[in-house]
């Protein structure tokens, strides 16, 4: 039996359903099972509850042998360390409690970087890792650069103003990767009972790209020009509290994008082990081809 968190996520959904063509038992943890797809609805044991809640994850654990776990992130959390940690704390008792075999879980990139400290979302997502591994469950932390699906978040203003906009230089070329990979990725470890120990496992994407080369590929995609447009850091906090994210989750998301900035992406090198299909073009023509570019795609 395999337990996704986040079931309705742009990863999990995924996971899903590539645990669903392999005929594996599947539980999810919902907190509105009217938001699964119906496949899933008709394929999996769902418990309705929050994966932050401890009576739904010792109901979702009791059974089974591995988890995907997901950590939302709270946009109103009093600090990064509640979003991530103080969330996973119920499940991380109950991965003892319940003696889950497995977790395969999403990360970000920075660890050993003396930037991880200070990146925000980055720096929860991290403690979070710390906090699974000393349960002492066998554990794969995969450890995900931006992911391309970002761009999705910018669709009107791509659309209406034929603009996105981040604090991060246009020119610095950084690994960005596909949700639908990293679906992949953690389907692969979750089916796979064979392995042990704890380790963080990188997923690259295909290349490193720099936003400058993203606004050529959605414009000539879309076929009108597009470009990106760095902002300073304080203007993307403040647009991040306007949309109504608490002021520490706002300096997290900066905190985060200024480490970028800085190379806290680029620490691991590509290897054929941590790269993935899906470029940038690919990634987009499915995503315009999904509806809009905020459509649900592959
Ligand atoms: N975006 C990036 O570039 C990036 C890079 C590296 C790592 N990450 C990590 O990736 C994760 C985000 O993945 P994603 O983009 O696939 O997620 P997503 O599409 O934003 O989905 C968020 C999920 O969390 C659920 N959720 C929200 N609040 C919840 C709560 N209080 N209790 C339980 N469930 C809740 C939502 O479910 P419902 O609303 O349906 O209940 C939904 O399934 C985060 O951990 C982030 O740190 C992101």
């Amino acid at each position: 039996m395999i337990v996704v968190t986040a079931p309705t996520s742009d990863i999990g959904r995924r996971v899903i359903r590539n645990l669903l063509q392999s005929g594996t038992p599947l539980r999810v943890i919902a907190r509105d099972p009217s938001r699964l797809t119906e496949e899933t609805r008709d394929s999996a044991e769902i418990v309705q509850g929050s994966h932050g809640d401890t009576a739904a994850v010792n109901r979702a654990f009791d059974g089974a042998d591995a988890v995907f776990w997901l950590a939302p992130a709270d946009p109103k959390a009093a600090s990064v360390i509640a979003a991530y940690v103080d969330f996973t704390r119920p499940a991380a008792a109950a991965l003892k409690a319940q003696g889950i075999k497995r977790v395969v879980s999403i990360t970000a990139l920075g660890r050993g970087s003396p930037l991880a400290d200070k990146a925000g979302y980055v720096t929860g997502s991290l403690a979070m890792d710390d906090l699974i591994a000393a349960t002492g469950v066998a554990c794969r932390s995969l450890a995900c650069p931006s992911f391309m699906d970002n761009i999705a978040r910018q669709a009107t203003a791509i659309t209406k103003m034929g603009k996105f906009f981040l604090p991060i230089s246009g020119d610095l070329r950084l690994p960005s990767v596909a949700t639908s990979d990293i679906a992949t990725v953690a389907a692969r470890w979750l089916l796979d009972n064979s392995w042990s120990g704890q380790s963080e496992v990188a997923v690259l994407g295909p290349e490193d790209i720099s936003f400058n080369d993203m606004s050529a590929i959605i414009s000539d995609v879309l076929g009108k020009a597009v470009t990106y447009q760095q902002i300073g850091f304080d203007a993307y906090k403040a647009r991040f509290v306007e949309i109504g994210l608490s002021d520490a989750m706002a300096q997290g998301m900066t905190d985060m994008a200024r480490a970028k900035d800085q190379g806290l992406d680029l620490a691991v090198s590509r290897n054929p082990e941590n790269t993935t299909p899906t470029d940038f073009r690919t990634w987009c023509e499915d995503a315009f081809a999904a509806t809009t570019l905020g459509g649900r795609g592959r």
